[in-house]
């Protein structure tokens, strides 16, 4: 009996499914043993353009949760409020579900999960996280045996476009963002990608899978990029980094750390090279060893290619694979974190300045390992000449690091605020 698909959207990852479906059928059905039909198609509006074949159109989602007619309802309606309901009612009517949606797996994968479990039903979410890249099926299954340390990833283009943008064109944030808004790169409201939303939503996820842990977005520390400058850019470039905007999630006996925030890492870093909407996750197995998967991290046939999996691995076992079992661990605060960091410092140019800098930084017991000012890089504001000066720390604590801060904000020769980027080896 081929496997029966209610699918609920027609955007983008949508038409990418019904296209990759038609033009792929016979390989897929090969793959996956039968045949793979959307008998159900429902969305909020008939998008003409979009080739439903002989599937049945509703503006009704319910339609989709009648397990006598769907085996699997496939979410790509995006948002927490209608795709909580509809993969709530499928799960609960012992539908699978696959889905390509992030925000409600980080958000609610736990409670769903179990929902899925106790109906016999699989929840499926590869095109969740990175697009075309089956980073969730490497964890899953791959890398199954491993004791995971770390992952590293840069899991939002959206960001990794405008920091490389930028770096490339010397062109500021404010427009890049607008030239990525025009391409197509940026929704009209940015805030999700540009703030780390979306990519603490894609952490909590790989977090989950690798950890054992339940979905715990609210525990990620998230910083955005809308802050980094063309000048941190090219201090960063001078010491031998490259910025990135970074989801960095470890595990130790102490438990789990979950952050998001703008990254300086070695030029020679893979990841430091990879450039423009690309994605890349880096996955520390104490067998395995590192590992790194890249690819297109958005895009309706890369993002389809990740739904049609999860469909082919559903059609393939008549029974559902077992939800991953998650134990509850220690998640820690950014201020347990520990990392080596970048400052830059607008301090008025007068002598005694760098002195006065280094002297607050011992204080706090944090060591300088690089200090540059350029006296060409002098500005003037009113009467007062300034110049930035850049510090970079050896490793330190957040709280230690956060106090020191605070005490040369407080200096009279510091203008303005002081900012900091974390610094990682990713050795
Ligand atoms: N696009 C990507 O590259 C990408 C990558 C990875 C993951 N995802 C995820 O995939 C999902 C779908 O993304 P997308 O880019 O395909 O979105 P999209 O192009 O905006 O399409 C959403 C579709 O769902 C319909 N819809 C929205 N709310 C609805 C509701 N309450 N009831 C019925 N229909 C509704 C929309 O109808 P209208 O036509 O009336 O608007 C539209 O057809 C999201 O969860 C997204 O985060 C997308």
């Amino acid at each position: 009996m081929h496997l029966r698909v209610g699918l609920a959207g027609l955007g983008t990852v949508a038409q990418g499914v019904l296209t990759l479906l038609s033009e792929q059928a016979d390989v897929i059905s090969a793959r996956a043993g039968r045949r793979i039909e959307v008998v159900r198609v429902a969305s909020r509006t008939r998008r003409e353009e979009a080739v439903l074949g002989d599937a049945q159109f509703s503006h009704d989602l319910a339609s989709l949760t009648d397990p006598s007619e769907v085996d699997v309802v496939v979410e790509l309606i995006g948002g927490e409020t209608s795709a909580s309901e509809l993969v709530q009612s499928a799960l609960g009517a012992g539908q699978s579900v696959v889905t390509a949606n992030k925000a409600l797996i980080a958000t609610q994968g736990q409670h769903l999960a179990e929902l899925a479990s106790n109906n016999g039903a699989a929840l499926r979410f590869e095109a969740a996280v990175a697009g075309g890249i089956p980073v969730v099926g490497a964890l899953r299954t791959g890398l199954a045996a491993n004791r995971i340390s770390r992952i590293a990833g840069i899991i939002n283009g959206t960001s990794n476009y405008i920091l490389s943008a930028m770096a490339n064109d010397s062109a500021d944030f404010a427009s890049v963002l607008a030239e990525a808004q025009r391409l197509g790169y940026a929704e009209a409201d940015p805030t999700f990608d540009v703030e780390g939303i979306d990519a603490a939503h894609k952490l909590a996820i790989l977090s989950h899978l690798a950890f054992d842990i339940p979905t715990a977005f609210d525990a990620v520390y998230c910083e955005g990029i809308s802050q980094i400058t063309l000048d941190d850019i090219a201090y960063a470039a001078e010491l031998g980094y490259v910025i990135k905007h970074l989801g960095i999630a470890r595990q130790d006996d102490a438990g789990v750390e979950m952050r998001v925030h703008p990254t300086l890492l070695p030029k020679k870093a893979l990841l430091a090279k990879v450039d423009g909407v690309m994605n890349a996750v880096m996955v520390d197995g104490h067998a395995s060893g590192p590992t790194l998967y890249y690819g297109a991290g958005a895009g309706g046939a890369a993002t389809a290619s990740a739904v049609v999996a999860d469909l082919i691995e559903l059609a393939r076992h008549s029974e559902p694979a077992p939800t991953v079992p998650t134990v509850a661990k220690s998640l820690r605060s950014i201020d347990d974190a520990v990392s080596a960091c970048y400052l830059r410092v607008d301090c008025l140019d007068r002598p005694g300045v760098m002195a006065k800098l280094a002297s607050v930084l011992s204080a706090a017991d944090i060591s300088i390992e690089s200090i540059i000012q350029h006296e060409a890089e002098v500005r003037r504001r009113g009467e007062d000449s300034w110049v930035p000066v850049v510090i970079t720390t050896s490793a330190v604590s957040e709280a230690r690091m956060n106090a020191a801060i605070a005490s040369l904000a407080q200096l009279p020769e510091v203008h303005g605020d002081v900012t900091r980027i974390r610094i990682e080896g990713l050795a």
